[in-house]
Order: structure tokens, then C-alpha cells, then sequence
């Protein structure tokens, strides 16, 4: 079938070549019926409007933007979801039929689902930390807020930045900010890794006894081998410890239910994108 006639989709970011989009929309698209391609383009931050531009005038009808891309598609964006306007960060640009773009942020309800529906995690009445206070960190804490946890801490090597972000969402749930040196006497059911960190396989200083029994540690990245976020709930005895493959795949599927109405089966594509990972 030639390209012309398929509906077109993209991921725009740099770096890109690793992207596992492609595969993971083309799995969606087999699976769902849906003829469309999807492309990885690097694209950097000073190219962005005009690549978006271009994206859409040539008959795209939606991209994903992802890293450092996120913040530059909020502000691009006609219109947002509420989530996206909080969040301040936009990784899904859909074409409306009146041919403004519309925003929205799938990264909070892609580890909701993954964490909740995926491994059966219930954060209502939970104490969570959030390791990290940048664009990563933003998009997940008010869907977070929104399952009632008891508290969030927000824990940055940068204080003034967990105290910052605490302080927005802090008319949403119990939620605040510290440094690593302020987690000593505490404890937590779930402990999320949104630093930047484990992309160099590095790690905040965590204390030895901060996860409780039975708690969960999720690293919002993934890789080949299991995370340095992973390896340390590995080792300090998580019932579960789990890298951000799962988010990856929910986010995308959001997106992809944005732009087709049709909800792909996310656990048979984890599966499939697990494989080609190993
Ligand atoms: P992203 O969009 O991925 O969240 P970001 O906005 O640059 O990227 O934020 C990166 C986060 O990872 C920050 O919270 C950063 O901490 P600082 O604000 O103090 O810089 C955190 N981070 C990166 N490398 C880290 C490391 N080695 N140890 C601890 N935190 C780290």
C-alpha cells in the first residue's frame, strides 16, 4: 500500500533514534485495524515550530513530543486538556477538524494505568515519593493526587525546586517538598524515580530504610537491563520493582485512542515491545 493515502503520525524529539513509538503504534495499528504510519524525526528545540508547521501542513494528523520538546508543544498547542495546562508539559498535538492543534499530556494516566491496572497497585491512603522535581516529576502529580493518597513528598538534590512544585499542587492533596537528607525518618508504600538519573545508571542518595514493607519502587525509565532505580527496590526488598516500559506503552495508547477512538489491548503490546527490549 503506498504511503499516501495512510493517516500520519510522528514522534518528534532528540535524541530520537532509539524511540520505541514506531513500533509500539505500529503494534497498536495491526492489532486495532487502522492503516497509518508513525515516524521518529529528530527535531530540536529550535526546530520545533517550524518542523511542526511543516508536519501538519504536509496532512499530519497528529504527533508525540518528547524530550526536551514537551514544554515548547504546550506553549504550540490552540487548546488544552485541564491535565496539560497543569502539567505545563504536552507530549500528544492532535489536529481538530477546524484545523486548530489540540494538547494533551497522556504521561500522569499512562503510569496511573500501568501501576494501577497493570499491577494491581491501589494508591488511595498511600504514602508516595517522588524522587525528582522537573518536566518528568509535573506530569505525574496530579493524576497522582487524584487517587487520595495520604501524602506525596517530593524529594529534589535541589530543594528549592521540590519546594516550588509542592507549593503549585498543594490546593490538590497533602503533598510536599524536601532534599534527600530530609528522608531519613521516613518511609514510603511507593517510591517513584522521575530524576533524569537513571539514564546515566546513577542514583539519588536514598537511606536504607526507606521503603516499608511490602512497598513498590517504579522507575518512570527503562532500558535494556533493569535501571539502577530498579536494582536498588531489588535490593532493598520491594514487592515490586519495575521500570517505566509499561507507562511507555500506555502513554502511547492514550495518544493513539486520542487520534483513532479505539483503545488498543496494552498487555499483549508490553509483551510483544518486552521481547524485542531483551
Ligand atoms: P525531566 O524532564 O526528565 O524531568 P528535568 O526537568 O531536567 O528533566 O529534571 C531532571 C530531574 O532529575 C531534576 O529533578 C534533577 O535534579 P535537580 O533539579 O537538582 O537538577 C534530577 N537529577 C538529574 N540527575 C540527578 C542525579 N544524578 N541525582 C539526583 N537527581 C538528579
Amino acid at each position: 500500500m503506498s504511503n499516501v493515502k495512510l493517516d500520519k503520525y510522528a514522534v518528534f524529539g532528540s535524541p530520537i533514534k532509539h524511540s520505541k513509538s514506531p513500533v509500539i503504534h505500529q503494534l497498536f495499528a495491526g492489532q486495532t485495524g487502522q492503516d497509518l504510519s508513525y515516524d521518529a524525526i529528530e527535531v530540536t528545540a529550535e526546530d520545533f515550530i517550524k518542523s511542526v508547521d511543516t508536519f501538519f501542513a504536509e496532512g499530519g494528523k497528529g504527533l508525540n513530543c518528547t524530550v526536551p520538546l514537551k514544554e515548547l508543544a504546550w506553549q504550540y498547542a490552540d487548546n488544552k486538556s485541564q491535565r496539560a495546562e497543569i502539567s505545563k508539559a504536552v507530549n500528544t498535538l492532535i489536529l481538530q477538524e477546524d484545523g486548530s492543534i489540540f494538547g494533551e499530556n497522556t504521561d500522569g494516566i499512562g503510569l496511573l494505568r500501568d501501576l494501577v491496572i497493570n499491577h494491581a497497585i491501589n494508591l488511595e491512603g498511600k504514602r508516595i515519593l517522588v524522587l525528582g522535581a522537573g518536566g518528568a516529576s509535573r506530569g505525574i502529580l496530579g493524576p497522582l493526587l487524584e487517587q487520595l493518597p495520604s501524602c506525596i513528598f517530593i524529594a529534589n538534590r535541589t530543594i528549592s525546586k521540590a519546594l516550588d512544585l509542592a507549593h503549585e499542587f498543594s490546593e490538590k492533596g497533602a503533598i510536599s517538598g524536601c532534599g534527600y537528607t530530609d528522608l531519613d525518618d521516613k518511609k514510603f508504600d511507593l517510591i517513584l524515580n522521575a530524576t533524569s538519573a537513571s539514564l546515566s545508571d546513577q542514583l539519588p542518595p536514598l537511606p536504607e530504610a526507606l521503603l516499608e514493607k511490602n512497598g513498590v519502587c517504579y522507575d518512570l525509565a527503562y532500558g535494556n537491563k533493569p535501571t539502577a532505580f530498579v536494582r536498588w527496590g531489588l535490593e532493598h526488598k520491594a514487592a515490586q520493582s519495575l521500570d517505566g516500559l509499561g507507562m511507555l506503552v500506555e502513554q502511547a495508547a492514550e495518544a493513539f485512542y486520542l487520534w483513532r477512538g479505539v483503545r488498543p489491548d496494552t498487555r499483549l503490546v508490553i509483551e510483544q515491545i518486552k521481547i524485542a527490549v531483551d
